[in-house]
């Protein structure tokens, strides 16, 4: 079953699309190749964030056919208010949960702010620490012309890589949190990144917060897949932070998202009822005691 053939179901909710992204012949791990394949097919494919392995297990069950360890886990997991303090050490430890929570997904983890930006020996460095220790099958890292080095020789030396333009979280210091690309010479900027990333070797790359028409020539141009947050309906791929999609981020979330889910009141209604439940003494019961 196509993709396409898949999201008409009737039924709506049997997606598989990790299935149909290698025809659905086995339960190998999605690669690089199958994710070139899609594109040449014109086939559409959704990406999630995780952080850990359980949620991914989750989504690994539901079909999502890559997952990305992003750096959003410094805000959507470990508290911080940026992506900018994550470490390699975080990011391995939590890559390393990803991959052992998922049997199909391709599971992509980010380069952390400051372990790459040296130059390409440090990003080497970096990604092979993932690639070996927790066994991630591609990294990610920010930046177009200016991480060009840096993907070349992850790409020499067999490394998968995604690129990631337009707003770069990582670089919230100078940029802030707006869209990119508007206005000639940024597009041209924008252009010239996306065409560095391909250029350079990259497998796919994330077009964040963009607009859409800009994302959609970028798309048009590339014979890599686009993966779109933020960026409209015409790229090859699109990607959510999970945390957002499933309403579990409080506070205010990116106009981009979409909530899928209530899971912060439900969790809460939960909390909520154990806590009723063991203050009126009405939990545990007879058949959860042992005797
Ligand atoms: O870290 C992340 O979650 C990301 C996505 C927003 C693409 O980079």
């Amino acid at each position: 079953m196509t993709l396409q053939a898949a999201r008409k179901s009737p039924a709506g909710s049997t997606v598989d699309s990790a299935k149909a992204l290698y025809g659905g012949k086995s339960s190998r791990r999605i690669t690089v190749h199958d994710i070139a394949a899609a594109k040449e097919r014109g086939e559409k494919w959704p990406m999630l964030t995780a952080y850990d392995a359980m949620t991914a297990s989750v989504f690994d069950e539901a079909g999502i056919p890559v997952m990305l360890v992003g750096d959003s886990m410094g805000n959507c997991h470990l508290g911080y208010d940026t992506t900018v303090p994550v470490t390699l050490d975080e990011m391995a430890m939590l890559s390393a949960a990803v991959v052992r929570g998922t049997k199909r997904a391709l599971v992509v983890a980010d380069l952390p702010f400051g372990s790459y930006q040296e130059g390409p020996a440090q990003a080497l460095r970096s990604a092979t620490r993932l690639v070996k220790d927790a066994g991630v099958g591609a990294i990610k890292l920010e930046g177009g012309e200016r991480s060009h080095t840096q993907i070349e020789l992850l790409v020499q030396a067999g490394i998968p890589v995604m690129g990631h333009i337009g707003l770069t979280p990582q670089s919230v210091n100078t940029l802030g949190y707006r869209v990119q690309g508007r206005g000639e010479e940024a597009a041209q900027q924008l252009l010239r990144d996306a065409k560095a990333v391909q250029d350079a070797g990259a497998f796919a790359v994330v077009l964040e917060l963009v607009p859409a028409e800009l994302a959609a020539e970028v798309t048009r141009i590339l014979h890599i897949p686009t993966i779109g947050i933020g960026a409209g309906a015409e790229t090859d791929a699109q990607v959510l932070v999970y945390t957002d999609m499933v309403g579990l981020t409080g506070g205010r979330v990116p106009r981009f998202t979409k909530q899928y889910a209530d899971l912060r009141r439900t969790l809460g209604d939960a909390a909520k009822a154990f806590a009723d439940e063991v203050i009126g003494g009405t939990f545990p019961q007879e058949e959860h005691t042992f005797h």
